[in-house]
């Protein structure tokens, strides 16, 4: 069928890296990187695997695109942008914020892939899963489906499901591992695996459990999995000098991770393996979200140097 097989232009390939770091040696760690990558860096990480079902949904019910919800520098809406324009769709956001700056390196992209861009400011936004709120957002867009922020939904989680994460090079790892910021990238892997699995939260957001939960199927009752809160830091994007020191330490070490979700949550799994948290012996496996678009609006606002940006993005060697 068309549809199916123009979204599976989204689905790529799965890339394993080991990381050779002496924290890793030092505590006898063994740590697989697990990248799902795109033609296109936007739609790499968890956003091919998220964005699958929910594209080919569109088709099937013959619509002509999307609306979603997101930040003004969201991975998501430049995840959706990118993959609609390659799919020959139509996409509506909502962007978090009073006003657009195009220049804002992830807006201006989303808008030179044809994504209408409008905005909701704070008290609006908050409404975004709201049913009410959505079913009128529906009527001004009846051609248009709509995708919830960060793709997180039912079918997001089926197609994270996909991605075979335990089986490493080297054989079956004992702990799956990924940043957790919606729940719909961690459930998906729930779903998938009877390994033991371990979210990283990069939010400070006491439902997370909750919306994971929701997104379990009846067969992943049983399945062990723990989310971890402890490395939230200040919140959701914020970061400070250490762990932008442990970003530069990985890209040193060939691993590019952004502050905001895979540096973060890396920077947690290292401090629970120096924490004895993590037996020795251990082979982990740690799935790449992406996110490395996300570089350039910290470079943007002043958060990141111009050198840092090369560096974390491997457009230089450090
Ligand atoms: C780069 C990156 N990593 C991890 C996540 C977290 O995934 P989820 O929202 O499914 O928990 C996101 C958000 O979508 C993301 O953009």
């Amino acid at each position: 069928m068309l549809y199916s097989s123009e979204v599976q232009l989204l689905t790529t390939k799965t890339h394993w890296q080991q990381l050779s770091h002496p924290v890793l040696a030092r505590y006898q760690v063994q740590l697989w990187i697990c990248s799902v990558d795109t033609a296109i860096p936007q739609v790499s990480g968890n956003k091919c695997l998220k964005l699958k079902y929910a594209l080919a949904d569109v088709f099937q019910q013959q619509k002509a695109g999307v609306f979603t919800f997101g930040g003004a520098f969201s991975n998501h809406l430049s995840a959706v942008a990118a993959s609609c324009k390659l799919l020959g769709l139509q996409s509506v956001a909502y962007v978090r914020s009073d006003s657009l700056d195009l220049n804002n390196p992830t807006l201006a992209f989303c808008a030179a892939q044809g994504m209408q861009l409008k905005t909701l400011d704070r008290s609006r936004y908050r409404q975004r899963h709201d049913a009410h709120f959505i079913r009128q957002l529906q009527q001004q867009h009846p051609q248009l489906l709509s995708l919830p922020e960060g793709g997180t939904s039912a079918e997001g989680a089926r197609g994270v499901a996909e991605l075979e994460l335990a089986m490493t090079p080297e054989g079956a790892a004992d702990l799956l591992v990924c940043a957790s910021a919606s729940g719909g990238t961690l459930a998906g892997i729930i779903n998938r695996h009877t390994t033991p699995v371990l979210g990283i939260a990069v939010v400070k957001d006491r439902t997370l459990p909750e919306k994971i939960k929701q997104l379990l199927l009846p067969q992943s009752s049983t399945r062990l999995w723990q989310l971890s809160t402890d490395y939230t830091g200040a919140g959701y994007a914020r970061f400070d000098d250490g762990l932008l020191q442990f970003c530069r330490d990985m890209a040193r070490h060939q691993l590019y991770v952004e502050p905001i979700y895979t540096g973060k949550a890396l920077a947690g799994l290292f401090s629970m393996i120096t924490s004895g948290q993590i037996a020795a012996g251990s082979r982990v496996s740690f799935l790449h979200t992406g996110g490395l678009q996300g570089l350039q609006g910290l470079h943007y606002r002043g958060l990141i140097t111009a050198t840092d940006l090369a560096l974390l993005s491997g457009s230089t060697a450090g």
